[in-house]
């Protein structure tokens, strides 16, 4: 696309178009209107079937959300299904009672692989299944994705356990954005459900947890392994971020992405071999003899192989965020709690460098220049 001016000399392009009759500024996928045959789409549906067999809520549900925004959403409704966090209550014993708070990590850690169920359920037009009592954590959210209601299915044991890998390696990670959004708003003293919602807010974002998203995005456009060098000089022209490469902390390789290689693995073993790792891999293997990214120590980090992983287990990679939040929910609740147990907590109130003008004495409007 040229911009209407990329600088001093290029007078670019413009066009002369009152009231935009003949410009699109924008693609969307979102609805479909045809004015010459009446026709009117929401995402492919026709109208007039959705004014038949829908409801307002969900059709709101399907122009809008994104699964994370969902989940951002229940997980702060929680609080209004559960008196014990009502913030009225602070002060009391109640509200502050070592057993009513392991009670509301207990049921998040709980409720969250049953409403992620539920929202990847639905993504795919399926109603809810209720939990089985008689599995283990991770395989009884597969079994809630899976099932389709039958309660004598049984999740692949493998994929259960590497599901379950994936979740021990994204169960914490000190004070990253999502978990020091989660410190901060405890520290206003807000009832846990608003702080964790607000993290999982923080790792939606495609710099933290929603990289693996992206990551998946990347890949598909690269295509094949041909493509690469030019991808690699785009991102070294500034023109995109390598995803899933670089972190704040390691300035080696990230100890979890070399597990999560490893499992991809054994994952393609049971369900089939996913042709996007051989990019993936060879991506690596050009980036890390890069002088650009030698330079930077920029490294493969943990959302580099997990989407693959992902979706040769079947998840759609809206979903790949999600999965993300199960695990560091543990991480979330757990500084949670330190902050509420330690003494030394104060609300958090950053600090700035003002660098603005020092001082100026107020004139009218019609004197100011
Ligand atoms: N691709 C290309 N260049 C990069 C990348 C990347 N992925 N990451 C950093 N760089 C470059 C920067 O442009 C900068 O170059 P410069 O010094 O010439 O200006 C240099 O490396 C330092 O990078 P910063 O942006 O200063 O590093 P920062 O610590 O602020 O950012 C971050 C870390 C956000 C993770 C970054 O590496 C990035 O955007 N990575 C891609 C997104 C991603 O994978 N995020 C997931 C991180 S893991 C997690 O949160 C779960």
């Amino acid at each position: 696309f040229k911009k209407i001016s990329t600088g001093k000399n290029d007078k670019g392009l413009k066009l002369y178009d009152p009231g935009y009759l003949n410009t699109a500024p924008v693609r969307s996928t979102i609805s479909y209107i045809d004015g010459d045959e009446g026709i009117l789409r929401y995402r492919g549906y026709p109208i007039e079937e959705l004014a038949e067999k829908s409801t307002f809520p969900e059709v709101a549900y399907l122009i809008y959300a994104h699964p994370m925004g969902v989940l951002v959403n229940a997980l702060s409704a929680l609080s209004v299904f559960h008196p014990d966090a009502n913030p009225a209550l602070r002060g009391l014993d109640i509200y502050n009672s070592k057993q009513v708070r392991d009670k509301q990590i207990v049921r998040i850690i709980g409720k969250i692989t049953t409403i992620a169920a539920a929202i990847n359920l639905r993504l795919g037009g399926r109603p809810p299944v209720l939990p089985s009592n008689n599995l283990s954590y991770t395989e009884n959210f597969l079994y809630m994705l899976d099932s389709l209601g039958n309660r004598s299915y049984k999740p692949n044991p493998r994929l259960t356990r590497a599901l379950d890998i994936i979740f021990i390696l994204h169960a914490e990670h000190e004070m990253n954005c999502s978990t020091s959004a989660v410190r901060h708003l405890a520290s206003s003293g807000v009832d846990v459900y608003t702080a964790i919602a607000g993290g999982v807010g923080a790792l939606y974002g495609p710099l933290h947890g929603g990289a693996n998203e992206a990551v998946l995005k990347m890949l598909s456009e690269i295509g094949s392994v041909d493509n690469i060098p030019e991808f690699i000089e785009g991102v070294k022209n500034r023109k995109r971020k390598l995803s899933g490469f670089g972190h704040r902390v390691y300035k080696n390789y990230d100890p979890r992405a070399k597990v999560l290689k490893k499992l991809t693995e054994e994952v393609f073993s049971i369900v089939g071999r996913d042709p996007l790792i051989e990019v993936a891999v060879a991506l690596e293997k050009i980036a890390l003899s890069d002088e650009y990214f030698i330079k930077r120590k920029l490294y493969p980090n943990v959302d580099f192989y997990s989407g693959l992983i992902y979706r040769a287990m079947g998840f759609p990679p809206e979903f790949f965020t999600i999965l993300f939040a199960i695990p560091r929910m543990a991480g979330y609740l757990a500084h949670w709690r330190e902050s509420l147990d330690d003494p030394d907590t104060k609300i958090m109130r950053p600090q700035q460098v003002y660098v603005g003008e020092w001082l100026r004495h107020y004139k009218p409007t019609k004197e100011r220049t």
